[in-house]
């Protein structure tokens, strides 16, 4: 008989537009484990497996800073990051930057031992805030510099999209991160 052999999990997700916050939904609805925003919880010091999801902004992980803080330094808690970006997670150059991104955010040790994924996200301009409006006028300006044949695929996808409503949540990308915590 298992006695307090149960593995206490949680999911925080960071999420500016609610992009996340649906795959964090679908996540909890299908596994069980609560989903919280990550300016919600004050302490992860109960569990043991933490599931990150948060949208990506100029590569950071919205939250992650905070999550990671609040982790303890033993490695005895396991971390899952799944990143929500516009950027296709099926191209590697595009999964690069996001990993480098992520290892300026994670200290090292709990970097290493981290399982990462990525799920694809979506974008409407009309209801981004000023701040966001102006980082993508700004950025968009600067990439339509680029000659065509320079500009990455990530860049080429931007361009392509700018201004738009794009949804590119798919709820099967999930299957990885729940096959993991099962
Ligand atoms: C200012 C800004 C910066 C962004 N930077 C990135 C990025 O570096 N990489 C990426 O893949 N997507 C980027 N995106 C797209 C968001 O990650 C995407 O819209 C995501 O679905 C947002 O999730 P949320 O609705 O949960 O906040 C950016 C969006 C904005 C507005």
């Amino acid at each position: 008989v298992e006695v307090n052999s149960k593995v206490s999990s949680i999911i925080v997700y960071g999420t500016c537009y609610g992009t996340t916050k649906r795959y964090a939904d679908e996540l909890a609805r299908r596994t069980g484990i609560k989903a919280v925003s990550y300016d919600q919880v004050q302490s992860l010091a109960e569990y043991d497996v933490i599931i990150h999801l948060g949208g990506l902004y100029a590569g950071g992980v919205w939250g992650l800073t905070h999550t990671v803080k609040l982790m303890q330094d033993e490695g005895k808690q396991k971390l899952i990051i799944g990143t929500v970006g516009l950027a296709d997670p099926t191209n590697s150059e595009n999964v690069e930057n996001i990993r480098k991104s992520i290892r300026r955010q994670v200290p090292s040790g709990l970097y290493e031992q981290a399982q990462i994924f990525h799920l694809r996200g979506g974008i409407d301009y009309g209801k981004l805030n000023l701040k966001h409006r102006a980082m993508m006028s700004l950025l968009y300006a600067k990439v339509k510099r680029t000659p065509v044949e320079e500009q990455s695929d990530e860049v080429k996808a931007m361009i392509a999209t700018y201004n738009q409503v794009v949804d590119f949540v798919d709820f099967a990308s999930l299957d990885e991160i729940v096959a993991v915590i099962a």
